[in-house]
């Protein structure tokens, strides 16, 4: 009720907002999207459904879901100049340099035509980067791969159509797995939120300069790129890669604990979990399941598991509290979906668009928003007088 938080280390800190949409209680590893626990929302819902929640605070009957997925649906189209755009990166550019790029540059192509102070226009601006995300990735991936860009096919669901993007070739119709689909959608739903985490926070202090919503997403973009933050899924697969064997699991939990190392278990620990990370508890039941469904057998869930298995008894990670978090498992099942390493924190950012555009919209509709100016402690030196050079 005060707003005011008092982290394990003693350091106070404020609220940065109020906020409606996601609450996590960190100690009981519970999460929840408006209410409904993700659990629930993983096990009966889908990842338009669940955008519609963020953005809407309900769920929605079949008509206005109906409604949703046809805007949705009828807003994945880019501009025909970005084929130029794109095509200005290097060719090994990796993918999240690319989409910040883009997306700060949509608002040359969509910016001037929406009343921002209209909130029907606001929700469109919210729809047209949720729908045009996958649009984009695609083309980050196609580009990279030396394919030509491919267009949304409007007959398609949200997922189906951006695994058709990805992987579809002139050479010949693309046959999409069902179980690849139904993993994507769930993977989706568990990354669409997560309260005021450094890319949402980041998203709100932007927006609350009264930036277009582009530049705001661009900017959550930009801050979940971070190894720390959405870019640690592509760090695990690349910890597991360099672990290599179950035999060497336990020297990387040690190395772990060695602070002069500078290693860390990447997917491990959380600034806000001290107890499991609820989305890790179903990634890890879901990524048996779909490597058992598509006949993968990939050693790095082995090592995975392993290296659970030895940090969750280890007491440096108990005393911690350090709990294997969403990264830790998603890269397995994203690398058994035959999504390239470099295009994880790809798949963070277009399920995460869902959650930064619901509260750039819940910000702009808050008529006491102001602009966001955190506050320092001053460690500098005191005030002093000015020195000639030849004083120094
Ligand atoms: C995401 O905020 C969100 O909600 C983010 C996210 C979302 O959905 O938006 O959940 C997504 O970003 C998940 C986090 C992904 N990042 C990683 O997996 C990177 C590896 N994890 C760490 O770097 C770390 O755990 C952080 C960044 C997540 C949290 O870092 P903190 O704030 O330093 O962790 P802490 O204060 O809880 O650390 C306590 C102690 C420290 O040691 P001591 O100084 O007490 O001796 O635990 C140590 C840390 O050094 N520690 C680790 C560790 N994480 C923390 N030691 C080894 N391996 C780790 N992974």
């Amino acid at each position: 009720a005060t707003g005011r938080f008092t982290y394990d280390s003693g350091f106070t800190a404020t609220a940065s907002c109020k906020s409606a949409i996601t609450y996590i209680d960190g100690d009981e590893g519970v999460l929840l999207y408006r209410g409904y626990p993700i659990e629930q929302l993983a096990e009966h819902s889908n990842f338009l459904e669940v955008a519609y929640l963020l953005m809407n605070g309900e769920l929605p009957d079949a008509k206005q879901f109906a409604s949703f997925e046809h805007d949705v649906t009828h807003h994945t189209m880019m501009h025909e100049a970005f084929k130029s755009f794109i095509g200005g990166f290097r060719h090994d550019a990796h993918p999240m340099a690319m989409l910040v790029g883009m997306l700060g540059s949509m608002a040359s192509f969509y910016h001037n035509d929406l009343d921002y102070d209209d909130p029907e226009q606001r929700r469109l601006a919210g729809i047209r980067l949720i729908a045009k995300l996958p649009t984009i990735a695609a083309a980050c991936y196609r580009y990279s791969m030396g394919w030509p860009l491919s267009y949304p096919r409007n007959e398609l669901g949200y997922v189906e159509r951006f695994l058709h993007m990805m992987f579809e070739l002139p050479s010949g119709p693309l046959e999409l797995s069902p179980v690849a689909a139904k993993a994507m959608d769930l993977l989706f739903i568990l990354h669409a939120d997560h309260e005021q985490n450094a890319s949402t926070s980041t998203v709100r202090l932007v927006g609350s300069t009264g930036a277009n919503p582009y530049a705001c997403i661009a900017s959550g973009v930009a801050a979940l790129w971070g190894p720390a933050h959405g870019g640690a899924n592509e760090a695990v697969l690349k910890m597991l890669a360099e672990i290599g064997d179950v035999k060497n699991v336990q020297s990387a939990v040690d190395r772990a604990k060695d602070k002069e190392s500078g290693f860390r278990l990447m997917g491990f620990g959380h600034r806000v979990y001290k107890n499991f990370d609820p989305r890790a508890k179903i990634i890890r039941e879901m990524t048996h399941k779909v490597l058992g469904e598509l006949g993968i057998d990939d050693p790095m869930l082995d090592i995975a598991m392993r290296l659970e298995e030895a940090a969750l008894k280890d007491d440096y990670f108990v005393q911690r509290k350090l709990y294997p978090n969403v990264d830790f498992y998603s890269g397995i099942i994203y690398k058994a979906l035959k999504i390239p390493t470099e295009m994880f924190t790809v798949m963070f950012a277009i399920a995460r668009t869902a959650g930064w555009v619901s509260h750039w919209l819940e910000q702009q509709e808050d008529p006491e928003f102001k602009i966001g100016r955190p506050r320092q402690i001053y460690t500098g030196a005191e005030s002093r007088d000015y020195m000639a050079t030849d004083k120094r």
